[in-house]
């Protein structure tokens, strides 16, 4: 097939367009700005102005692309950019898309499991209701957003990500030096859930949503098995040979991050992938202690 992939110079984009290049595709970059060379075209997304000739005819389109939600403090102008690069950049996006002589065939976007808001113990699937919250109404838009294109008959994937894991980026690379030295322990009182998929399974997910049929609209990529935030927290501590005796009160975290807090850090969400799971697919590292037993035995990762 010939893929083009919005933000495939992150940390989730990256491994996607290696994987599929590695499988026999062909990649197209989609990039912000004036797009260098073959194998890239330039979209903005300001305007879903997307240049077609330089695209050529495409099968299917993997959409990544958005402000990093982690990578700062949520000022009004953080969140504003936030939002604005979700939900209405997917909508012009996806206008643009479904307007193409060649339109693609599929169209893998991402979203959040975010969208559930903070939901306590309550066990979630794609059947659950959104919840509340700025990430909940931005996750909304987002997958709002790709509606120009499933109008249009493109096969929609709504990828319900959780927290990716890979040790080289994304929130496990920001944990590994406090870990490391002793200064991990528990967000709040460490009940909240988090839902995780390992990036190389998510990779997995992109490529099975692009290539099965029966995947459309929203689709949780999570493991199986979602943990809290205190069994995270023992399993990395345990991983790196480190203690983690030093929970961080909730009251600091909102001194800290402000809103951000609450909304990324405590907030649970006990996600379950169960679309995943009908059609068959296998994950990896369905459990935390698969996620962390090879990476840490690799020879010459150091602890
Ligand atoms: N990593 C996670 O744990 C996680 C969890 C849930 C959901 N997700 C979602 O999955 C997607 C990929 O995640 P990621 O971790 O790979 O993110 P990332 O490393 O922050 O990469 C996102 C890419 O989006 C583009 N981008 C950055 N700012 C933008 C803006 N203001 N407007 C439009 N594009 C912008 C950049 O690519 P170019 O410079 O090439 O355009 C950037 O490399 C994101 O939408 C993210 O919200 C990630």
């Amino acid at each position: 097939m010939r893929i083009a992939i919005t933000g495939a110079s992150g940390f989730v984009g990256s491994a996607t367009a290696a994987a599929l290049a590695h499988e026999g595709h062909e990649v197209v970059r989609l990039v912000r700005g004036r797009a260098a060379g073959p194998g890239a075209a330039s979209w903005d997304p300001a305007t879903g102005a997307i240049d077609a000739a330089a695209l050529g005819p495409i099968d299917a389109a993997v959409h990544l692309a958005g402000e990093n939600v982690a990578a700062g403090g949520w000022s009004a102008r953080r969140r504003a950019a936030i939002h604005e690069s979700r939900g209405p950049a997917t909508a012009r996006l996806c206008a643009s898309l479904a307007g193409l002589p060649h339109r693609p065939r599929v169209l893998v976007s991402a979203s959040a499991t975010g969208i559930y808001g903070d939901r306590g113990d309550e066990l979630l699937d794609e059947r659950s209701a959104p919840g509340r919250g700025f990430l909940a109404e931005v996750a909304r838009a987002w997958e709002q957003g790709t509606e120009p294109a499933a109008a249009a008959g493109v096969r929609v994937v709504n990828l319900r990500i959780g927290m990716v894991l890979d040790p080289s980026g994304g929130a496990l690379a920001r944990l590994l030096l406090p870990f490391r030295l002793g200064l991990g322990g528990r967000l709040g009182r460490g009940r909240q859930w988090l839902g995780w998929i390992a990036r190389q399974d998510l990779v997995a997910v992109i490529r099975t949503a692009l290539a099965d049929e029966r995947l459309r609209g929203p689709v949780l990529a999570v493991a199986p098995e979602p943990v809290t935030n205190r069994e995270f927290t023992q399993a990395l501590a345990r991983a790196l040979r480190r203690p983690a005796w030093l929970p961080v009160p909730a009251f600091a975290l909102r001194l800290l991050f402000g809103r951000m807090a609450d909304e990324l850090l405590l907030a649970s969400q006990r996600a379950v992938p169960a679309r995943l799971l009908e059609t068959g697919f296998c994950f990896a590292a369905p459990a935390l202690g698969e996620f962390f037993a090879p990476l840490w035995r690799a020879p010459g990762r150091d602890r």
